[in-house]
């Protein structure tokens, strides 16, 4: 239920370490792409110079570098951030599930397509949609890592099948993720200002207390709490 009192309130959500990680991780990912698919697509159809291309896997290698360091240094520095955004992703209780029963409402109210209830049940921090699809990219970036540096250092220890596999998932796991970033999650992420603004700002990391409330309000209610006094 809404609260009168908090009206105006601001609600931290995204702390510094969750800010720098996101917005490192966001701009190394589509820089990672272009350099990757610059490679890729290029050598497949014939018309990329081999200077081009070393020059692009150069760029591809030190942005993976990055990408790593940026990940590492997020869990290694801010461990108790990383612990709460995993807590939040891997809770799943009835109300999580009960979102897939008409994805959130958004078909109804996007489509007009009468999908489900009409109701979303109350999520917390996290909808349903948003724990499945978060869990996915984390585990993408930890295997385009793991993936990426075995491919660079490790490949004189593979065997050739190893190699082979491992590439075709880092390329096409990077891609079918980079689908799923560019037309689902940024799409989505829009459609809230201040949760897109309190991540991409430079400064603080809050929300409005009325947009916290009609997204999460599970979340406000059990976890979020009041430490200024208005
Ligand atoms: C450049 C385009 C991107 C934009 C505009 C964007 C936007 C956002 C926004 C607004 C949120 C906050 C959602 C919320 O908590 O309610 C968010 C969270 C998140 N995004 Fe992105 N994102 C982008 C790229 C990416 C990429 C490339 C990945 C990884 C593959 C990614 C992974 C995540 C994750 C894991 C979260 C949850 C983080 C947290 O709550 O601390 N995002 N994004």
């Amino acid at each position: 239920m809404s609260n009168p009192e908090m009206k105006g309130a601001r609600i931290l959500r995204f702390h510094t370490s969750d800010k720098v990680f996101h917005s490192i991780n966001a701009i190394c990912w589509y820089a990672l792409v272009i350099t990757g698919a610059i490679v890729y697509f290029g050598h497949w159809m014939g018309d990329i110079s081999d200077e081009t291309a070393n020059l692009m896997m150069v760029w591809h290698l030190w942005l993976g570098a990055l990408f790593t360091l940026n990940f590492v240094g997020y869990v290694l520095f801010a461990p108790e951030r990383f612990a709460v955004t995993l807590k939040n992703l891997l809770e799943w209780d009835k109300n999580t599930i009960m979102w897939f029963r008409n994805f959130g409402g958004y078909p109804r109210r996007f489509f007009k397509i009468p999908f489900g209830p009409v109701e979303v049940p109350p999520q917390g921090r996290y909808n349903g949609g948003q724990k499945m699809s978060y869990l996915i990219f984390l585990a993408a970036v930890v295997y385009l890592i793991a993936s990426g540096w075995l491919l660079w250092l490790g490949a004189p220890l593979l065997g050739k099948t190893v190699f082979y596999w491992l590439f075709i998932t880092h390329v096409w796991g990077s891609f079918i993720v980079t689908a799923m970033v560019t037309c689902a999650h940024i799409p989505l992420a829009l459609l809230s200002m201040e949760h897109f603004k309190g991540i991409w700002r430079i400064g603080s990391g809050d929300i409005s207390y009325e947009a916290a409330e009609h997204h999460a309000p599970t979340w406000v209610k059990r976890d979020v709490v009041k430490v200024v006094e208005k």
